[in-house]
């Protein structure tokens, strides 16, 4: 596995460098837009082969394509693709709900899951999807009479309260859910009118060996061969309304879905990703740049190197402890791995220096227009307030990564509530009962927690912890320590001797609690460790840092403004905030002319030709191998192979995951999941060189769902269209 990451990152340096200064011939489209600001945009999208019109995109009478597209659970995209509420999103995305459904006797991840009828989807409780019916431009309803520089305190306070006013007066004025969420660093404020379904069904999830293929070797990287996508239903209540699970909820009717287009695009055909992309910060100064490149990003992926190797080696010795740590896994790595691709980019981008140089420009129509009399020192501000404060962010990374990357320390908070319960003067059985309460609601922890392995990452970021804070470490660590013979693993040994360390032992203890002892609490090793680090952060570094990125805030949004003011060349978009965008740009293989042996697109031939048995990440199910082997496509077949991925110069974020790629009629052609590790720093800084989105091509999914799947009964309630046939 190593072996392969470095050579395919050697291949993937040379490539890089062939086409970095090279001229900039791509189409690539920088910019996340806000559905009803889209008009703006209509006649650079033609430009480049939009063929409908944004009405279709986006309307206010409910019956545009962003009906179709819902947040799905907290942080991913998904689409509806029948008119019964069929959802499509990405087998990451569905992740950590199957997880919850699976078991080792119904292993998911191992063999996947069709339902073969309405009646097999299984529910998943607590899975939400989110529909925008519409979005309204509130700005001078919340700042109306508010200068720009009053004081962020008071301007927080009468924004706030606006802010509850004018949502509940659009609940009741609506019917539906009104959110206020503000935009351009607080320079405008949008009303987002939704509606939140609550009972969500498993219906489609391809194994591991098609839905992770690749694993976290090929995530973020290009060629890449993942079937990365899963299936859900929204059911609904009375009238087609949100209602909690209930068997008699029926499956939600749709009128707008996605018409699915199987008849395959090329190389510099018009796309459009349409999604809740999650956070970028595309404006902020060098100063604030440089804290991510030269020390969150670095902290980060120090530390969380060591707890997945930790990790590793235990998930692969262990099939149950696999089944705990998988999903927490994926997450970790995966940002461990994003931003490896972030700092790299920055730094072979020269992003600070061209932010410098940008910062130069701004001072300048800064000084010359006197509009603005504020904008002059924002910058030197930035910088002041941005420096004093590094070495402050720096420790509380390290706590936030490693002291709390142990998942112990954060558990022994469950003692802390014990500790609260017992102090607020409860007894006898009262108490007792609380104290039941609160063990059996951590259920959900110890059902994917090994202590042996969590201790293992204790012995790796503890001794990171103590050797890089040095100096900010709190008294309690060094004193555990030194009473353990500075020996890492002895104090480790110590801390899990801790009752948080097993469920029993919790349970144990909250049962025989009648005259409770919160000597046996304060006496805890784990809980000695959490209250020390909480102390602390609290003393020390948590008020510093609110206060810095209240100084921030403040700034910044003077800064967006002023930059939206005096730069008179660019086109301004929001910042990503969760809410729903339109990005557009094209089918573009990220180097079409150089030497790379791979194009825009990938082939079940080229997962055939990664299949490796002896590598979990590689293998590929036996079932998939014989369709191949048959070639047993269907009509699915595409110059004899099965298209997979493509990748389009689309400007997309973590939460556009499962978003729908569309053509230039509006129609899906794929499902995005992932960007090109060289692109993840367009977060904080686009190229369109370099920044590509990847996508699941709509036909491997459903060559997957009817021939793999066997679940061809799906594809009976979808729209599918093909040019080529007449
Ligand atoms: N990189 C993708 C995203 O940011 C996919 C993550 C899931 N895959 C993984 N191997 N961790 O969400
Ligand atoms: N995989 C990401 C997600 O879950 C999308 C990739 C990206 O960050 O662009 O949102």
């Amino acid at each position: 596995m190593l072996k392969s990451s470095l050579f395919s990152s050697i291949i993937k340096t040379s490539v890089l460098l062939s086409f970095v200064g090279a001229n900039c011939h791509v189409f690539a489209k920088e910019g996340m837009w806000l559905p009803p600001t889209l008009k703006s945009r209509e006649t650079d999208m033609q430009k480049m082969g939009l063929e409908i019109p944004i009405e279709q995109i986006y309307n206010t009478s409910g019956t545009s394509l962003n009906n179709a597209v819902v947040l799905f659970g907290k942080g991913c995209t998904g689409e509806i693709i029948s008119s019964k509420g069929l959802i499509l999103t990405n087998h990451h995305c569905g992740y950590g709900t199957v997880q919850g459904l699976s078991s080792k006797e119904h292993d998911y991840f191992a063999n996947g899951f069709w339902a073969q009828n309405n009646s097999e989807e299984l529910p998943c409780g607590g899975l939400t999807v989110t529909f925008i019916r519409r979005m309204e431009n509130v700005t001078d309803k919340i700042t109306t009479g508010l200068t720009d520089t009053i004081p962020e305190a008071d301007r927080n306070n009468i924004v706030n309260t606006r802010i509850k006013n004018l949502e509940k007066g659009y609940k009741v004025s609506s019917g539906l859910d009104a959110t206020i969420k503000p935009y351009f660093n607080g320079n405008q404020y949008w009303v987002i009118l939704s509606e939140t379904y609550r009972d969500i069904r498993l219906v489609g999830f391809p194994p591991n060996g098609i839905g992770t293929f690749g694993g976290d070797t090929d995530n973020w990287s290009w060629p890449r061969h993942t079937g990365d996508f899963s299936m859900f239903r929204v059911y609904a209540g009375k009238n087609n309304k949100p209602a909690d699970y209930s068997k008699d909820n029926k499956p939600y009717e749709a009128k707008e879905y996605f018409t699915l287009n199987i008849s395959g695009y090329k190389e510099g055909d018009f796309t459009m990703v349409y999604g809740f992309p999650g956070t970028t910060n595309e404006y902020i100064s060098s100063y604030q740049l440089n804290q991510i490149y030269s020390i969150i990003d670095p902290i980060r992926i120090e530390a969380r190197t060591k707890r997945l190797n930790a990790w590793q080696e235990q998930m692969q010795k262990n099939r149950e402890v696999f089944l705990k740590y998988t999903s927490k896994r994926a997450g970790v790595a995966n940002g461990w791995k994003k931003w490896q691709g972030e700092v790299r980019g920055l730094k072979l981008n020269d992003a600070l220096g061209k932010k410098q140089d940008y910062e130069r420009n701004f001072q300048q129509w800064a000084i010359t227009d006197n509009s603005l009399p504020y904008a002059d020192d924002l910058l030197s501000q930035m910088a002041a307030k941005s420096l004093s404060i590094n070495d402050i962010l720096k420790t509380d990374e390290y706590f936030k990564e490693a002291v709390y990357g142990v998942e112990l320390v954060q558990q022994a908070s469950l003692l802390d509530k014990m500790l609260q319960v017992m102090r607020s003067g409860l007894n006898g059985s009262a108490l007792k009962d609380s104290l039941i309460k609160l063990s059996k609601a951590s259920g959900g922890f110890y059902k994917n927690y090994d202590a042996e392995t969590d201790k293992h990452v204790f012995d790796v970021l503890m001794p990171l912890f103590m050797n890089k804070c040095a100096g900010r470490i709190p008294a309690t660590f060094t004193k555990q320590y030194n009473e353990q013979g500075k020996n890492y693993s002895r104090w480790g040994d110590y801390v899990f001797s801790s009752i948080v360390a097993s469920s029993e032992d919790i349970a144990h203890f909250a049962d025989n609690s009648a005259a409770a002892d919160s000597n046996k609490i304060k006496n805890d090793p784990a809980w000695i460790l959490y209250n020390a680090a909480n102390q602390y952060r609290s003393t020390y570094l948590t008020p510093n840092i609110n206060r810095y990125y209240n100084d921030m805030a403040y700034l910044n949004r003077l800064y967006m403004n002023a930059q939206m003011q005096l730069d008179k060349h660019k086109i301004f978009y929001p910042d990503a905030n969760l809410t729903l965008r339109l990005t557009y740009g094209k089918i573009d293989g990220i180097d079409p002319d150089g030497p790379a042996g791979y194009s825009y697109q990938t082939t079940l031939d080229g997962v055939i030709a990664k299949d490796n048995p002896d590598v979990d990440e590689f293998k590929v199910p036996q079932k998939l191998k014989e369709l191949y082997t048959k070639k047993d496509y269907g009509r699915w077949a595409v110059n004899g192979t099965v298209p997979v991925a493509f990748i389009a110069s689309n400007h997309t974020s973590g939460g556009n995951s499962g978003s729908p790629v569309l053509n230039a009629k509006g129609e899906l052609i794929g499902t995005n999941f992932d960007r090109v590790w060289e692109g993840t720093m367009s977060d904080l800084y686009f190229d369109p060189n370099l920044c590509r989105n990847i996508s699941l091509d709509i036909r491997y999914t459903l060559f997957i769902v009817e021939k793999f799947g066997n679940a061809g009964w799906l594809l009976k309630e979808m729209k599918i269209v093909n040019n080529k046939k007449k």
